[in-house]
């Protein structure tokens, strides 16, 4: 049988580190999320943000808008909230419905982008600088380092249907030793290229698609789709694979909840990068 990778633990621990570093703060840091439109999915996450925020100790701000809402409306809201000193990070909850997210994201001060979508953090992360990191993307890696096997020289796949999701895991890999690789869905005869890896991330929303025939004999597994089906949540792995693989991280309880955890450390980290950026710039003046 596989051995499950237990995220929601792993979540647990990211979570006390985080309160105890706040605990330690003159002030506690600050997030503030902007939600657009009334996508039940988009406001069930961003509740779970909510909620683990204020229990670490993080101060919370959340702006509602109508789905209508302009862009320039949500621009003018996020360069407000850049300038104030209270707010370390600044969340916009995607996808938007219809707005020009790329706009939106890019109006936000790269030191308070926790989520790491911003062109410069994702050029200083290919550059090898400090910035912020997508927390999915830290939280994928940590679910792999906790299985302790050797991970240098291993081969992985990050299937999707979009490269932009994969582009900041494949770094991380590559600082890890790991050889990884976006392995487009649509890709043909799939199962022969799945077959022969060492760590599979899939991320393609369609309930059980990963199937036992489609995995190396114990190969590590994580699985990041979320499909709601009859109002259960399910993942992209087949229930199958629970017996050839080596080490699986589950849908529910893998890489959602440690998510959420090194979201609010980024808060955190932001906080920090935004001081440093403000004891150069007193220096400097
Ligand atoms: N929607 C789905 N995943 C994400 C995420 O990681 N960040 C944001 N802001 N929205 C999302």
């Amino acid at each position: 049988m596989s051995e499950i990778i237990r995220g929601r633990l792993l979540a647990q621990k990211v979570k006390e580190k985080a309160s105890q570093k706040i605990s330690k703060m003159k002030q506690p840091p600050g997030l503030a999320v902007i939600l657009v439109g009334s996508d039940p999915a988009s406001q069930l996450y961003v509740s779970l943000k909510e909620k683990a925020a204020k229990a670490v100790g993080i101060y919370f701000e959340k702006y509602l808008y109508e789905e209508d809402v302009q862009t320039k409306e949500l621009i003018r809201r996020i360069h407000e909230l850049n300038k104030r000193e209270d707010i370390h990070g600044i969340l916009v909850q995607l996808p938007l419905p219809g707005q020009d997210e790329d706009a939106v994201i890019a109006a936000i001060d790269p030191l308070k982008d926790i989520d790491g979508f911003h062109p410069i953090n994702r050029m200083k992360l290919k550059q090898g600088e400090p910035g912020l990191v997508p927390p999915v993307s830290l939280a994928i890696m940590k679910l792999i380092e906790s299985t302790h096997q050797p991970l240098r020289g291993k081969i992985a796949v990050v299937v999707g249907n979009n490269p932009v999701f994969s582009e900041p895991l494949v770094e991380l890999m590559k600082d890890a030793g790991i050889a990884g690789s976006f392995l487009p869905r649509i890709s043909s005869a799939i199962e022969a290229k799945l077959r022969v890896v060492d760590i599979v991330v899939i991320a393609i929303g369609e309930a059980g698609f990963l199937t036992k025939d489609m995995v190396k004999e114990g190969s590590i597994i994580i699985d990041v789709g979320t499909n709601k089906i009859e109002g259960k949540t399910i993942g992209d792995v087949h229930a199958n694979v629970f017996g050839s693989a080596g080490f699986i991280s589950p849908v529910p309880g893998g890489v959602g909840p440690l998510t959420v955890a090194f979201l609010l450390m980024n808060v955190i980290r932001a906080e920090m990068l935004q001081a440093e950026e403000r004891a150069r710039g007193t220096i400097a003046g």
